[in-house]
């Protein structure tokens, strides 16, 4: 059974750890990090980009797979499915497809529109006891055709959205989707302590956690963040695995070229990923 992300997150809050967002992209990706929040006993978010989810044939082909891997493979740590940075109307048809969790990416309005619009949400999602993630100050970097400058949030802002009652709030504290440039300055301390100091007990959520030293983390989740994000470092895991074993020639010695035998070793370097990811945040044995 899907779990709305709201419990989960507001003892990561109180216990001082995060919850890993791994996003999700086919089968094996959601199969891997499943059975690793299993074996983890951790709590764990399923992401799913608008892009994403056109891949996997739709919103309602992703819900169906995940609920039945679900009951299939006898997962019973929490799990959310969440839309990841949502347009308005990509969360109703989540919301209608079953996901129990949702991001309504409105950093790219002006703030008047972008609480208007998460109001409505607000309103939606609690209805149906589905958690909510709104995004304030724009997330760095690249990710399917979003592209963001990584300008910090303003904290009176923040606290405006988190009022109007979501669940969680993503604020951009100079952090980027995908790899992080060499010049990159680090995450802005200031501005979490600020955002954190205004929103109170509200979840925080760290976008881009891909590449974020070990110690930034550590710092961040201190200061508030519950929910952190992971998508390219579960790609390049996959990639890197998938590549050694075709180098090495394995696809060409004997069955090697079945899939369920090509796409293994990225399947094992991505729960290996996760793993690592669980332990960093806190979250193992958490569930
Ligand atoms: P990365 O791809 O940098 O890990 O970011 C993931 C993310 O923030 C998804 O919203």
């Amino acid at each position: 059974m899907l779990v709305s992300a709201k419990e989960m997150l507001c003892k990561a809050k109180a216990g001082r750890y995060a919850v890993g967002q791994f996003n999700i992209n086919n089968l094996e990706w959601t199969k891997a990090i499943l059975l690793t929040a299993q074996e983890q006993n951790s709590p764990v978010i399923l992401g799913v980009s608008e892009g994403a989810g056109k891949y996997m044939c739709g919103f309602s082909t992703v819900a169906a797979m995940v609920k039945a891997m679900i009951n299939e493979l006898g997962i019973t740590v929490p799990v959310a499915l969440h839309l990841d940075h949502g347009t308005y109307e990509g969360c109703l048809r989540c919301i209608d497809a079953g996901f129990s969790s949702v991001m309504f990416d409105g950093s790219h309005y002006p703030i008047a529109e972008n609480v208007e619009k998460t109001s409505a949400l607000v309103k939606l999602c609690g209805e149906k006891g589905i958690s909510l993630e709104a995004e304030v100050g724009a997330i760095g970097g690249e990710e399917d055709g979003v592209v963001g400058a990584g300008e910090c949030a303003d904290p009176d802002e923040c606290k405006a959205i988190a009022d109007l009652g979501v669940t969680m709030l993503a604020a951009g504290i100079g952090n980027i989707h995908g790899k992080y440039p060499a010049n990159w300055k680090g995450l802005s301390f200031e501005t979490l302590a600020a955002v954190s100091e205004k929103v109170g007990d509200m979840p925080l959520v760290l976008h881009g956690g891909t590449g974020i030293p070990e110690d930034m983390i550590k710092k961040a989740i201190s200061l508030g963040v519950a929910k952190i994000n992971v998508n390219t470092e579960c790609q390049l895991a996959f990639a890197a695995a998938t590549r050694t074993y075709i180098e090495a020639g394995k696809d060409l010695q004997g069955k090697g070229f079945d899939p369920r035998k090509l796409l293994a070793p990225g399947f094992e370097a991505i729960k290996a990923t996760v793993k690592e990811k669980m332990e960093l945040f806190g979250s193992v044995g958490k569930a």
